[in-house]
């Protein structure tokens, strides 16, 4: 080798890194460790420079400071794809290989080492006896591959693709599970024709070692099959055993067998039960099978299979027990009292499946369970709310691990019979994702066609929820999704008024509360008028549930003052409540509210059963612009527009200058609140805030009103008439004004609300501006 002496490295010269064990081909990329410094300087010299640089074989891989003559004299020339250092300091290169090279001269006083090359080009390739070598070597490596359980599939079709012979050897050459030495060979071997013998001799070699150790697996296998036999001969002698009577152990499987008895499944499933038990004998205690094929049989044979008892219909019974359990609803008592009575009558028939719509607290739930406790039946509930994936009503298949039957199968489990009344609450809160439709499992489940052979997919075996009665219940019926809706009949809960709480609370609330706090009727007691402060100024509901809630936190303190020992009874009046309780939560908002000009109060509907809102109209100094504030909806805005067209019309009937308007801004707000604030019907409500500020007259303390207004000042039809009267009535309304092409909603309202409340019926925009303003204070007509 003759050396020369050289300071800088010039560009015929490849900086060459010293390599321990790796050899690496042209074609591959692949990833090498660092360390020694000259080989570090040569990696940040090729990245600064974008050089390439050339690898070369040590003769001893644990020479650390390998001078020209340690070297083998053919290698790699690489161009560098990437260089990092690692957290920890190392640093790696990941590198391609590009050609052969043969060093031809290192010269002296580099800072890394440095030499001369030539690049040494395959020869010998592209004849028909290469060809043949070169299918035999994708032929082989294929065979390998397929040995090879974690090699990557996309080898082959990798393998498929590369066309010329010499690159092919190389590729493979890379994978081959030989020393470096005899890779170093390979790499010298500059025939394509004899490198790829050498390929095919080392494929075979590494074929025959594969091929060996598969045979060792496949024995080992026999082992295990070996031992499994022994289990099952010795389960075999533990039922011979057994049927000896010479076993005290008395294996739990056969009690498995004995509930499947027991159970009086249809045929087909005793069939699949017995052969799962089977199996189940043939799998070691230890493994995690067993105990999942043991949690399934058990799900099996708990499941309740034979004909429960029968409900029994006594109708003049359940009329009995609905009142006992609910005040008043009497609509609601005689619809389901009707379809009972259906049922006693053709108990084979299809009866429709109820649905209570109502907002919450208002019984839908306990309602369920009163029918349940007049039929004799037990009672379940599925909650549906938030359920987006199909298995969780239908189950997962048994080959997830920890897979379970969906929320049907659990409950009907639960209930211990195979006739439960089964409420599936929330129906309008079911959700839908990407893993199935669960809405399309309860239409199988609601459908009497398909529900005799109802399918979990944990179980895998049909299951008969014909005899079940099913009972929906939702907040807002438009949320159901349509084809569950049409399978229901939907029966209302609009809510209850003032009175009617307060009924429920004397004859209900009070005596379930002292019980659940562990009173007597001596010990405490509340009084009406302390009742009435909570409803009116502790809760704004239309159920009753906040306020079983605080009768109970009034209990709460009473058994408190007892156990303290300061009072043997505590008697608690209005005046304790605020005591108690604290500050009022709700006051008579709207009297405060309206207690200026611009402040009229309308009425919305709300999926909770309806509510107030005020709408505050107020003027700035500006240039006859408007503002709307309050995030409303683009309808709502429209109509507040079409409002103030309409009172602008009405400019001459006011005692302002003509051109006020274009010096004032007319800014009109609906403050917020949990009202989802859209739609048109807050229309009338804007035109009375508006003309009230216009006219500078305070609108009626004790009045709500709702509808559209036109353009022309006509007042126009609204819906959710029934839950916004009721809504007016918590918050103390005493006159509603409503379009009077809603009168015949009037119907749909509570006798007692109807009898409370006074309804002006608005044909105009007019009508409502004589019925709003405080009686001194009425516009007067042009
Ligand atoms: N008319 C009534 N008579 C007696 N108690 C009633 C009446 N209405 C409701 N309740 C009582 O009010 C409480 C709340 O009722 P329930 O849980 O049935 O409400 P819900 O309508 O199911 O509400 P949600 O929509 O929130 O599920 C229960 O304790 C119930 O017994
Ligand atoms: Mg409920």
């Amino acid at each position: 080798m003759n050396n020369e002496s050289q300071n800088s490295i010039t560009d015929d010269l490849l900086m060459i890194i010293p390599v321990r064990n790796v050899v690496i081909f042209p074609g591959a990329v692949s990833h090498i460790s660092i360390g020694r410094e000259m080989s570090v300087v040569a990696a940040e010299q090729a990245v600064a420079e974008e050089r390439r640089l050339g690898l070369l074989l040590q003769h001893d891989p644990a020479m650390d400071e390998p001078r020209a003559e340690d070297l083998h004299s053919v290698g790699t020339i690489v161009s560098v794809v990437r260089f990092v250092t690692a957290k920890n300091g190392t640093k790696h290169l990941i590198v391609q290989g590009e050609q052969r090279f043969r060093t031809a001269g290192f010269v002296q006083g580099a800072p890394c080492l440095a030499a001369r090359f030539d690049v040494i080009a395959d020869s010998g390739s592209g004849d028909a006896e290469v060809r043949a070598r070169a299918n035999l070597v994708k032929e082989r490596t294929a065979e390998i591959i397929n040995l090879l359980p974690e090699a990557p599939a996309e080898f082959n079709v990798a393998l498929a693709a590369v066309e010329n012979a010499g690159a092919l050897a190389d590729m493979v050459a890379g994978f081959l599970e030989v020393s470096p030495a005899e890779k170093q060979k390979l790499l010298e071997t500059a025939d394509v024709r004899e490198r790829l013998d050498a390929v095919l001799g080392a494929l075979d070699e590494q074929l025959k070692v594969l091929q060996i150790s598969h045979e060792i697996g496949a024995k080992s296998k026999e082992k295990i099959d070996e031992r499994q036999r022994e289990y099952l001969l010795r389960e075999q002698l533990k039922t011979i055993q057994h049927e000896l009577g010479d076993d005290e152990a008395g294996s739990d499987l056969d009690e498995i067998d004995a509930a499947i008895t027991a159970a009086g499944m249809p045929e087909a499933v005793a069939r699949e039960a017995r052969k799962e038990l089977k199996r189940l004998r043939g799998i070691p205690d230890s493994s995690t099978e067993h105990s999942m094929l043991r949690t399934y049989l058990d799900w099996l044979t708990e499941l309740t299979w034979q004909a429960s008892e029968a409900e029994a219909v006594d109708i003049a019974k359940a009329r009995a027990i609905l009142d006992e359990d609910h005040y008043g609803l009497e609509k609601i008592k005689r619809r389901i009292l009707e379809y009972l009575a259906v049922r006693k009558l053709n108990p084979q028939g299809r009866s429709p499946i109820l649905c209570f719509v109502g907002p919450p607290g208002v019984g839908k739930t306990s309602l369920g369970r009163s029918i349940a406790r007049a039929l004799g039946l037990e009672f379940v509930r599925a909650s549906l709310g938030g359920v987006h994936d199909e298995a969780e009503i239908r189950g997962h298949r048994r080959t997830y691990v920890g897979s379970m039957p969906g929320s049907i199968i659990q409950s009907i489990r639960q209930a211990g019979t195979n006739n439960p009344v089964f409420m599936l609450d929330e129906m309008d809160k079911l959700g839908s994702g990407f893993h199935g439709d669960p809405s399309s499992a309860l239409l199988e489940v609601l459908d009497p066609e398909q529900n005799s052979t109802f399918a979990d997919n944990y179980l895998g075996v049909p299951f008969d929820l014909s005899k079940v009665l099913f009972i929906g219940t939702a907040n807002v019926i438009d949320n159901v999704p349509g084809p569950l809706r049409d399978r229901m009949e939907v029966i209302e809960l609009p809510g209850y008024t003032q009175d009617e709480k307060l009924e429920i609370a004397e004859r209900y609330l009070l005596e379930r509360q002292l019980a659940a706090n562990g009173l007597s009727n001596a010990q405490a007691s509340i009084d009406r008028p302390a009742l009435v402060e909570l409803i009116d100024g502790y809760t704004r509901e239309a159920g009753v549930r906040n306020l079983e809630r605080e009768i109970g936190a009034l209990f709460r303190h009473a058994t408190m003052r007892i156990a303290e020992g300061s009072d043997r009874s505590v008697a608690i009046g209005k005046t304790d409540v605020s005591e108690i309780l604290g500050p009022r939560k709700f006051d008579r908002e709207a009297q405060m509210r309206t207690s200026v000009a611009g402040v009229a109060t309308g009425l919305a509907w709300t999926p909770v059963g309806g509510d107030i809102l005020f709408v505050e109209a107020t003027a700035v100094p500006g240039q006859g612009q408007l503002i709307l504030t309050g995030q409303l909806g683009d309808v709502m805005k429209e109509s507040a527009q079409a409002a103030i067209s309409l009172a602008k019309g009405r400019l001459d009937q006011l005692p302002m200058e003509r051109d006020w308007l274009a010096q004032n801004d007319l800014h009109v707000h609906v403050p917020a609140g949990a009202i989802p604030k859209d739609g048109p019907s807050a229309g009338v409500a804007m035109f009375v805030s508006v003309m009230s500020l216009l006219s500078n007259r305070k609108v009626r303390s004790d009045i709500a009103m709702t509808g559209e207004i036109s353009l022309r000042g006509l007042v126009l039809p609204v819906g959710g008439i029934k839950e916004k009267t009721l809504a007016a009535l918590r918050a103390g309304i005493k006159t509603v004004l409503l379009p009077a092409r809603n009168r015949k909603d009037l119907q749909d309202i509570p006798e007692s609300a109807r009898a409370e409340l006074k309804f002006i019926w608005l044909e105009t925009a007019e009508d409502a501006l004589a019925a709003a303003f405080e009686p001194d204070e009425t516009v007067k007509a042009a």
